[in-house]
C-alpha cells in the first residue's frame, strides 16, 4: 500500500506533536510525507499537476494537522482548492481519486470530553471533521475513522512520543487488518 501524508502545519519547527508525527512517518517505507507549508511557500501556491501526480500514485491519503479554530490550518484549504480540480477530482473525467482511502490525523488542544454536546466545544469531532468526510464522498474515496490526539498542549511533552506508534499504526495499517 502506498500512502501519502499531507502535513498542514504553519511552522513544523515550533510544533511539539505534529513534528514528531511527521518525522516518524517520513521514515516509513511506502509512506510519502509532504510538508505543505514547505511545498507551497509563504504564498501557499501549489502546482496542481505535481500534486495530482503524487495523489495518483497513492492508495491512501492522510491529512495531518493541528486543529485550528475548529478546522485545519489554511495551507490545507489552499491545497484542496488548488489541487482538487474538475476533470481530476469531480465532474466529467474527474474520477482519479475513486477507490482510494482518505484519513485524517489531528491533534487538538481541547480535551476529549470538551468535544461533546455537554462540553465546552459543543460538538463531537466527527461534526467538525465532516467537511473532510464529505470531500472523500465527493471524490469517491473511502473515509477512514479519524485519528485524534486530544489535550495536545497540556500533555507532558515527554509523553508526546507515546502517540507516535499510534499514528504510525493508523497511517500504515490496511483496512482489512484494522477492521
Ligand atoms: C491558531 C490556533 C487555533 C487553535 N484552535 C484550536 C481549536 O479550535 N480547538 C482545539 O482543541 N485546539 C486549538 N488549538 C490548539 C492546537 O490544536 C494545538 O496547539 C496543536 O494541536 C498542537 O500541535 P503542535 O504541537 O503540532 O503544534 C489552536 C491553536 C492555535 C495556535
Amino acid at each position: 500500500m502506498q500512502t501519502v501524508v499531507l502535513t498542514a502545519h504553519p511552522a513544523l519547527e515550533t510544533s511539539t506533536v505534529n513534528r514528531q508525527w511527521f518525522d516518524a512517518l517520513s521514515q516509513i517505507d511506502g509512506v510519502t510525507t509532504r510538508d505543505l507549508t514547505a511545498v507551497g511557500g509563504a504564498e501557499m501556491r501549489f502546482d496542481p499537476i505535481a500534486e495530482q501526480t503524487v495523489l495518483q500514485a497513492a492508495d491512501r491519503v492522510v491529512l495531518q494537522f493541528p486543529f485550528y479554530w475548529y478546522s485545519s490550518p489554511p495551507v490545507l484549504k489552499a491545497w484542496l482548492d488548488q489541487v482538487l480540480l474538475p476533470g481530476f477530482a469531480y465532474g466529467p473525467g474527474g474520477d482519479k481519486m475513486h477507490g482510494k482511502e482518505l484519513g485524517v490525523a489531528v491533534s487538538t488542544g481541547g480535551p476529549a470530553e470538551s468535544y461533546a454536546a455537554s462540553g465546552m466545544n459543543s460538538f463531537p469531532m466527527q461534526v467538525f471533521l465532516s467537511p473532510f468526510e464529505q470531500t472523500a464522498k465527493m471524490l469517491g474515496m473511502r473515509y477512514l475513522p479519524p485519528f485524534v490526539l486530544h489535550s495536545a498542549m497540556s500533555r507532558d511533552p515527554a509523553q508526546v512520543p507515546d502517540s507516535v506508534p499510534a499514528v504510525v499504526n493508523y497511517v500504515t495499517t490496511p483496512l482489512s487488518i484494522a477492521a
